[in-house]
């Protein structure tokens, strides 16, 4: 999905007239993209003279941000020890495989979006797989498939 950069400068422009903290930009930023593009940090960088650095460690702080795209629906897959031993790689694997993405990215429509991440707290009853927030626990390559086609007929249905 192509940023609009256009509207990532009225955002900065509004928050230099403002002046306010910058993890309001940073918010701003997440809500109007609804995710933090590198690029529109590399611009308020530039613009605000923040090092990079900087504004990265921000952005990867805090649970309010996120770094790479998110779909209507965000689908979130452990893939902590804990779960891959009970199969959490396949698991994964079939997510790909049906939602046609990798952790990271999400689908050119923007509906599906598909996150890798290190445990959710779950570990004894995992493997387990996060949609927004909704959690399921011992999840099998079914079950997996079974989500999927589910998010996919919500979306059909007319989204989240
Ligand atoms: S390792 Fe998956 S929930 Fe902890």
């Amino acid at each position: 999905m192509a940023i609009d950069v256009e509207r990532a400068e009225t955002l900065v422009e509004n928050f230099r007239q403002r002046d306010g903290r910058v993890i309001e930009l940073l918010l701003d930023v997440q809500d109007e993209f609804n995710y933090v593009p590198e690029s529109v940090l590399e611009m308020i960088s530039e613009r605000l003279e923040i090092p990079l650095e900087r504004l990265l460690g921000t952005v990867t702080f805090y649970n309010a941000f996120s770094t790479a795209p998110k779909g209507r629906y965000h689908v979130k897959v452990c893939t902590g020890t804990a779960c891959v031993v009970r199969g959490a790689r396949a698991i994964l694997e079939a997510v790909v495989d049906e939602l046609g993405v990798d952790p990271g990215e999400a689908t050119e429509d923007g509906a599906f979006s598909l996150e890798s991440v290190h445990c959710f707290g779950n570990c004894a009853h995992g493997p387990t797989v996060a949609v927004g927030e909704e959690y399921y626990a011992h999840v099998t390559l079914t079950k997996a498939r079974e989500i999927v086609a589910a998010l996919k007929k919500a979306e059909a249905e007319g989204g989240a």
